[in-house]
């Protein structure tokens, strides 16, 4: 049995793990069975297979060693190269997107691959179930630190997220107090709020804004207001990438070449400016964490949950249970179709008892 593997999208941390998992499971079934399971990586999400030369690389007990530790993908990734939206730059330096889905078909039958086990995101999920509906072996593997798959409760990656923001918040909180300010920090999760809040919770937040519910600035200057005394006093705020005011826009920068996404980023700083504009008297510091929350070790949590998944996708390619990724819920490690893993993105429900104890605790949304 030959299986590839491959990363797509952003990167997060505990890729390396999940790497690892499907490699070591193959292994000890090739001892156990006396039959060979070879498994191959892609390089580059779909890159690997779509480049001339072709970039496969055997996966060996010396190449996967240890890599559970490691932030980033041994096998590279890309979130610019769906094959179904391939970008192109014209001469004229605009970018047009081809569809290459029947050549990379096409590449793979070729290769002859008994499964193909793609580890990425909504995205990658979805280049997954096109693939599968046209005839290959897919298994789907969710990734993000976004923790925005309905399909399965937790990703790897988000807990190293969330606690790598909240490390970053308590350093913040010293700060504050100390110079009697406000601090704004603003963490990654794209249009849900799912790092934000859990970084408020365990920093102590007393604002938290999120992409579902949009805040008054009224009320957040109020809210600020209320917390100085005599000029003194000081306030942490999350707010996440995507998070928007009731009233008027937040500019998100325009997508990159080949990106089929906005780039987001900077709302702190569009924040910094309304609440000065709504009367805010407090001094105002901006930070951005942006990538940081991607990289370096995974958390223990994201290493075992990613190294299961490995564990998993493997099994499911052993079973020809193809068409499925690979997900966490209730407690247990299962699978859904591909159909269901994409149908619905995760928002952070507003009547979530996430929120409703956020706001037992004191932290205000704005709303
Ligand atoms: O989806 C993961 C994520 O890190 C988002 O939180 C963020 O908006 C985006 O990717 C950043 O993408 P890029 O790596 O292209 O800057």
């Amino acid at each position: 049995m030959k299986i590839l593997v491959l990363t797509g999208g952003g990167d997060a941390p505990g890729l390396n793990a999940v790497i690892r998992g499907v490699y070591k499971r193959a292994r000890r079934e090739s001892l156990q069975s006396g039959k060979p399971y070879e498994v191959y990586g892609s390089i580059e999400a779909f890159n690997g297979v779509l480049n001339e030369p072709q970039e496969i690389v055997k996966l060996t007990s010396k190449r996967t060693a240890g890599i559970h530790i490691k932030g980033g993908t041994i096998l590279k990734t890309t979130n610019k190269a769906n094959p179904i939206k391939f970008p192109v730059v014209q001469p004229d330096g605009t970018t047009k997107f081809f569809d290459r889905s029947d050549e990379l078909v096409q590449k793979l039958k070729a290769l002859n691959f008994d499964a193909i086990i793609n580890i990425g995101g909504d995205g990658s999920q979805k280049i997954s179930k096109t693939l599968f509906d046209k005839g290959l072996p897919m298994i789907g593997v969710p990734k993000t630190i976004d923790n925005d798959l309905s399909a399965t409760d937790i990703t790897f990656g988000f807990q190293t997220a969330v606690q790598i923001a909240t490390d970053s918040f308590d350093k913040l909180v010293t700060t504050a107090e100390s110079h009697h300010r406000v601090m704004i920090m603003e963490v990654m999760g794209r249009d849900a709020g799912w790092i934000a809040l859990h970084t408020a919770i365990a920093g102590g937040a007393e604002i938290c804004l999120i992409p579902e519910i949009p805040y008054d600035i009224n009320k957040l200057v109020k809210k600020i207001d209320g917390r100085y005394k005599n000029g003194r006093g000081f306030v942490n705020i999350v707010i996440a990438e995507g998070a928007k005011p009731k009233a008027g826009t937040i500019t998100a920068s325009a997508g990159e070449k080949g990106s089929e996404h906005v780039r987001l980023g900077g709302v702190a700083y569009q924040l910094s400016k309304q609440l000065k504009d709504a009367g805010c008297k407090a001094e105002i510091r901006e930070t951005v964490l942006g990538h940081t929350q991607r990289g370096g070790t995974p958390v223990a949590f994201d290493r075992v949950l990613a190294s299961l998944f490995g564990v998993k996708a493997f099994e499911l390619a052993l079973n020809k249970e193809f068409g499925r990724m690979v997900a966490y819920k209730n407690n247990t490690i299962t699978s859904v179709s591909l159909e269901e893993a994409t149908a619905e993105y995760n928002f952070l429900s507003k009547d979530s008892y996430l929120v409703r104890a956020a706001k037992g605790l004191g932290i205000s949304f704005g709303d």
